[in-house]
């Protein structure tokens, strides 16, 4: 065992939106360079969680501590606090649509740090390489990439401030298998070169094993399974293995509407 030290601590952590009790309680350690990755069903809580942990939404109860500071309380200064620590990929990359690629990756540089624009297009260049982006994709607008770039640029952007901690977002939904693996080595890649603790939310099993030091599995708004990638297979829990098994029946039941 390593003796690293608890970077987040998440405790008890309840969140209500609408007629929705949507976080009933979650509970979550994560060690200082561990990469988590959060699995669960579709509708199940799993970026309520993120923007709860990120500060980018409040929690009605419980706490986020990180590096020893409850951020739940979700005061100016912890979202200031967070912004400086964490870089974030949005399910859907989330990109301004009105500014240029480096634009892009260079947002916090420009607008929180305030970086000269020289410094924070050489950053954005640098960080488009990391990624395996060539420095003329600088100029373009969002409109003109494909989906799998955008993913990549929306990566680019997460680490273009060297964070700490790094939150993704279901970063390889909707690429077809070969593109969401070059995106799982960027991000094992690109985590291990900061030394950055990260949380990564997917669907994907495949994605799941590939960056997970550990995985947990999201279920009625708690944490109800967590182990090593190689353990879940023999999780011993219905709710992970129909999940991982992706199976229809189950436990789990997912509401359809028909029309
Ligand atoms: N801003 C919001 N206002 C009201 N309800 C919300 C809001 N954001 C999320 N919800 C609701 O909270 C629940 C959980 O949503 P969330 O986006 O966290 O799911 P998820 O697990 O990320 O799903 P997916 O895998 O499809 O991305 C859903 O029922 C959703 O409708
Ligand atoms: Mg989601």
């Amino acid at each position: 065992m390593s003796m690293r030290e608890t970077k987040i601590s998440v405790r008890n952590l309840h969140k209500r939106l609408g007629p929705r009790q949507v976080l009933r309680g979650i509970d979550l350690e994560i060690t200082e360079g561990q990469s988590l990755v959060v699995i669960g069903a579709s509708g199940s809580g799993k970026s309520v969680m993120l923007k709860c942990m990120i500060g980018l939404m409040k929690a009605d109860k419980g706490s986020v501590i990180v590096d020893g500071r409850n951020i739940a309380r979700h005061s100016e200064s912890d979202r200031r606090f967070m912004t400086k620590q964490s870089g974030m990929l949005f399910q859907g990359s989330a990109l301004f649509d009105s500014l240029r690629i480096w634009e892009n990756v260079a947002f916090r540089l420009l607008h929180a740090e305030k970086s000269s624009r020289k410094a924070a297009q050489k950053k954005a260049l640098e960080c488009l390489a990391q990624v395996g982006l060539a420095p003329e994709v600088g100029n373009l607008m969002p409109s003109e990439l494909s989906g799998g770039m955008q993913k990549r640029v929306s990566l680019a952007r997460a680490i273009a401030s060297d964070p700490q901690i790094l939150f993704f977002d279901e970063p390889t939904t909707g690429l077809d298998p070969i593109m969401a693996d070059v995106i799982n080595n960027l991000i094992v890649e690109r985590v291990k070169a900061l030394g950055a603790t990260a949380i990564s939310i997917t669907h994907d099993m495949a994605s799941a094993r590939k960056i997970a030091d550990e995985i947990a599995m999201l279920y009625q708004g708690r944490i109800i399974w967590r182990g090593k990638p190689d353990e879940i297979e023999n999780s011993n829990n219905p709710m992970v293995e129909q999940f991982v098994n992706g199976r229809a029946e189950g436990p789990i039941t997912m509401a359809v509407t028909r029309a």
